[in-house]
């Protein structure tokens, strides 16, 4: 399979990266959602993608330190995204203890790590719970740097993001992609085949211009649903069925009339709508229908957002279904990303069914739009 021109063409480390007993910062993406205080079922995917890298450093023998985030705490300890639960939650996926330090980067976090066993896992608390973490901080790098011998960067979720345990930590140790990063990164370079779709959703147009710009010109068609569809509509037929004030700003329609310019013949936007009150929760069963049977012909698949709003009984149908098409078509290459997206697959318990599932919302936007990924290019 051809992939197209990656402007990241990263390796992983090898076994002499990583000698026996050493000390690895191994940063991962365990941002997952939390219900009541523990991780929902349907964020399970990121802490599963976790499991392979973690083997492979115990089978080196390595003392593993995983360093991540939760939510967005601006730089404030905020007890409500404490990475506790989702330590705890992603011992259980591994079946192995994994000892939590609440203080976070400090000298206890130094002491408890300096006597690990070869093979032990230690979390330390949400990083940005430090203000130096967002802002790229050296000094913050620095001190977390000091806590390993290697630092391996396995979080492709995060790697759109300049921050500190991400970039400037790379430059005070010997540092690597972990496998997933590796795969992740494989996987959206792949060459579309042609009949190949481009399905979009998800809320906002802005979000999905640089990525339409970038993939439009190599794929066949291009599939929009969710209030992304609404924005299009607006530019195309000039009015809604409903208010919809939030997607049809002038400055969004303009883009999207500047896209359907440009894309004309390749986009294909719903031909009806469910239309509850004064919202269009989903697309609707004509299009749910047009959509799956482009689908069902398609050897190159590659999906980014719901089809409706899928928090709502009546928004999940167009998302269910095109799901369930893409599982369907175990011909074509399929690659799913988006953090809604991916929770309606759990939901489904369809997340093994799909050539690459990625754990990348924003980021997989990102890397699709051919933006600058600042995490992935001090690993090349
Ligand atoms: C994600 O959930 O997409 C990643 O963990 C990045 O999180 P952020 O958008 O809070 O940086």
């Amino acid at each position: 399979m051809q992939t197209r021109k990656s402007p990241h063409p990263i390796t992983s480390w090898t076994a002499r990266d990583i000698p026996r007993d050493s000390r690895v910062l191994l940063r991962i993406d365990a941002n997952v959602p939390l219900v009541n205080g523990r991780v929902s079922p349907n964020g399970l995917h990121r802490l599963f993608s976790v499991m392979p890298e973690i083997h492979r450093l115990q089978s080196r023998g390595a003392r593993i330190v995983l360093i991540a985030h939760l939510g967005d705490p601006k730089g404030k300890r905020n007890e409500a995204l404490s990475l506790k639960p989702v330590a705890r939650a992603l011992s259980r996926v591994l079946d192995y203890p994994i000892r939590f330090i609440a203080q976070g980067v400090s000298d206890d976090a130094a002491r408890v790590i300096d006597r690990m066993a070869p093979g032990a896992i230690v979390m330390l608390e949400n990083l940005r719970f430090n203000p130096g973490e967002e802002k790229n901080s050296a000094d913050f790098a620095k001190r977390l740097a000091a806590l390993g011998d290697v630092y391996v960067n396995n979080a492709f979720g995060v790697c759109h993001r300049k921050h500190a345990s991400l970039v400037a930590a790379t430059k005070y140790l010997p540092h690597f992609a972990g496998e997933l990063v590796v795969r992740e990164v494989r996987a959206l370079s792949l060459a579309p085949k042609s009949p190949s779709v481009l399905i979009l959703g998800g809320a906002k147009i802005a979000t999905k211009i640089s990525l339409i710009k970038n993939l439009g010109p190599h794929v066949d068609a291009i599939l929009v649903g969710g209030a992304t569809a609404l924005t299009m509509l607006k530019a195309d037929i000039g009015s809604l069925p409903i208010d919809a004030a939030e997607f049809t700003k002038p400055k969004d329609v303009a883009v999207a009339k500047a896209i359907a310019k440009t894309f004309g013949k390749k986009i294909f936007l719903p031909c009806d709508v469910v239309v509850t009150k004064d919202i269009v929760p989903d697309i609707g069963p004509s299009t749910i229908a047009a959509f799956c049977s482009a689908i069902a012909q398609a050897k190159y698949i590659i999906w980014n957002g719901p089809m409706g709003i899928t928090t709502r009984s009546d928004g999940t149908a167009g998302t269910h279904a095109i799901a369930q098409a893409i599982a369907k078509n175990t011909k074509a290459i399929t690659i799913i990303g988006g953090g809604e997206t991916v929770e309606c697959l759990e939901d489904l318990c369809l997340t093994d069914s799909f050539a690459h599932v990625s754990t990348g919302g924003g980021a997989m936007l990102t890397f699709l739009s051919g933006d600058v990924m600042p995490a992935l290019e001090v690993l090349v």
